[in-house]
């Protein structure tokens, strides 16, 4: 496994941030960049590639979604799209159909394609790969990451699947929970994560995630014995990120005073600014990813388009006042080197 000059990981963040600018500004200032393929059609994911080969000649990665299993009640996800009417109406749109044949995120097909030219990192989030999977990649030079929340899921994804190395997301993180089942569990913070499952998985690297934001954080983190930091929020506000402005904005916005982890803007677990769409419908959403996430899709797009931030998911980690506009090269800079 090569690793990068500086021990400073991008993270991959789907629906937007990760793009082909801001992953080879990463890796070109010596960190390791991530494109997300979550939510992306295979050609996407490779026009991504393509893109960021032209960009950079240093190593970068991508990350897949891997299937959700959840036991979805349609009648629930069927309360929760009328509860969504009045709000979808106030925008000019309606709740969008929950759409089962998107359920698995072209996962097969994304895997077939990375095999033939994959980047030097793939990493996995909801779940950890098939040893099939995870040892094809490898065959073909790249290095797997499994990003995991507890000590059974690093040892799933150390032993039966044979990772070379793992993320542990901290429940401090913003974005989606990695966890492999869609818990609403409390989570472990990064620190006590990376201390557990160092005791249980001591052969394998360990990149610590979840509301670092400082160069302190990352040293912190290194001494207690992770080989990198990965951060997501801290890189949101880059001019090489392609976050809508709504969200770009909200994390500088003195009004938002607070993080949480809901169900309510897909079904599955994750961490944003509080806004008033959270506050109102959190209690109220299913466990049913992606179906939650079809259905306000059309909610978030129209909020995004009117200039809106109390309706659309604003991902953030718990640090998130510090994140700031400026080019990504300076905030890696900023974190280490
Ligand atoms: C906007 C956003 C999108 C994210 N999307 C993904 C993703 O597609 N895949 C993934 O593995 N992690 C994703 N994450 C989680 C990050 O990998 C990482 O765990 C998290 O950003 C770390 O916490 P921090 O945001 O406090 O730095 C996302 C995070 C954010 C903020």
């Amino acid at each position: 496994m090569t690793w990068p000059e500086l021990p400073i990981v991008q993270a991959p963040m789907a629906g937007g941030p990760s793009t082909p600018e801001l992953a080879a500004a990463v890796s070109t200032a010596g960190g390791l960049g991530f494109l997300a393929a979550g939510y992306k059609t295979v050609a996407a994911m490779r026009a991504d590639i393509a893109r960021t080969r032209e960009l950079t000649d240093r190593p970068f990665g991508t990350n897949l979604f891997t299937p959700s299993h959840d036991d979805v009640d349609p009648a629930a996800v069927e309360r929760y799209r009328t509860r969504l009417v009045p709000e979808a109406e106030r925008l000019g749109t309606a709740p969008g159909d929950p759409s089962p044949s998107a359920r698995d995120d072209d996962y097969d097909a994304k895997i077939a394609d990375l095999l033939g030219d994959p980047p030097a990192f793939v990493s996995f989030t909801f779940g950890t790969p098939h040893a099939d999977v995870v040892r094809a990649l490898q065959e073909r030079g790249v290095t797997v990451v499994v990003t995991v929340t507890n000590v059974d899921e690093a040892l799933r994804a150390s032993h039966e699947s044979g990772a070379d190395a793992l993320c542990l997301q901290g429940f401090e993180a913003g974005g989606h929970r990695a966890s492999f089942t869609n818990t609403l569990d409390d989570g472990l913070p990064v620190r006590g994560l990376l201390a557990a499952v160092r005791a249980a998985v001591p052969d394998r690297p360990l990149i610590a995630a979840g509301g670092l934001a400082t160069r302190a954080d990352v040293a912190e983190l290194l001494e207690l014995g992770a080989v990198a930091a990965q951060l997501g929020t801290a890189f949101v506000r880059c001019p090489e990120s392609g976050a809508n402005a709504v969200h770009k904005a909200a994390l500088a916005d003195p009004r938002f005073t607070a993080t949480a982890v809901t169900r309510a803007f897909s079904g599955r677990p994750a961490r944003g600014l509080v806004n008033r769409f959270l506050a109102e419908h959190d209690a109220h959403a299913p466990a049913a990813y992606p179906d939650v996430h079809h259905v306000t899709a059309p909610l978030r797009k129209a909020a995004v388009a009117a200039g809106d931030p109390d309706v659309p998911n604003l991902w953030a980690g718990t640090s998130w006042r510090h994140a700031a506009d400026a080019p990504a090269a300076e905030v890696v800079r900023s974190l280490a080197g």
